[in-house]
């Protein structure tokens, strides 16, 4: 794990890298000032995508950034492998569709969990996948 201002990032390369990107996503959220519901969202978000970056991207890595403003706290994260990439990026999201042993619902679940999501991807070039939640805070 490695640390560049409000920046960190996580190899993902074993399954115990995803319960240290878990970590630096509840750091994170906590830091941005957000409440419990909104850390368990972010953090289920970044445990399913750190996942498919492991399963199949091959391995990746997660960065994870703070955002404040006067009256804001976002965190984002960002999921990069070099892996296969997605051919069909909305057949990828809907519920059930799977090309492995999961239930297909992981992508789309991060996706109704974040304010902000964005997936960058094609066949060859890996993965890109960013998210952002957002919190109001009390001035
Ligand atoms: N980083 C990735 N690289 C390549 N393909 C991916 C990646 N992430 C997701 N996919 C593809 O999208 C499909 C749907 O992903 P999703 O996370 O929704 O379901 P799942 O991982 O198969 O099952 P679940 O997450 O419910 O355990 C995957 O089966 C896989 O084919
Ligand atoms: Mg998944």
């Amino acid at each position: 794990m490695s640390r560049e201002g409000s920046a960190t990032t996580v190899v993902i390369q074993t399954e115990t890298d995803i319960v240290l990107v878990r970590q630096a996503t509840r750091e994170a959220a906590l830091a941005a000032g957000f409440s419990l519901v909104q850390q368990t969202k972010l953090v289920t978000a970044a445990s399913e995508l750190a996942r498919n970056a492991l399963v199949y991207g091959g391995g990746g890595k997660a960065e994870i950034e703070v955002e404040e403003t006067a009256q804001t706290g976002t965190v984002w994260l960002t999921f990069i492998d070099s892996g296969p990439g997605i051919p069909d990026i909305e057949r990828a999201l809907t519920d059930g569709y799977t090309t492995g042993s999961g239930l297909g619902l992981g992508l789309g679940g991060a996706r109704r969990l974040a304010d902000r999501f964005h997936i960058e991807s094609a066949p060859g070039q890996g993965t890109v996948i960013k998210l952002a939640i957002s919190t109001r805070r009390k001035t």
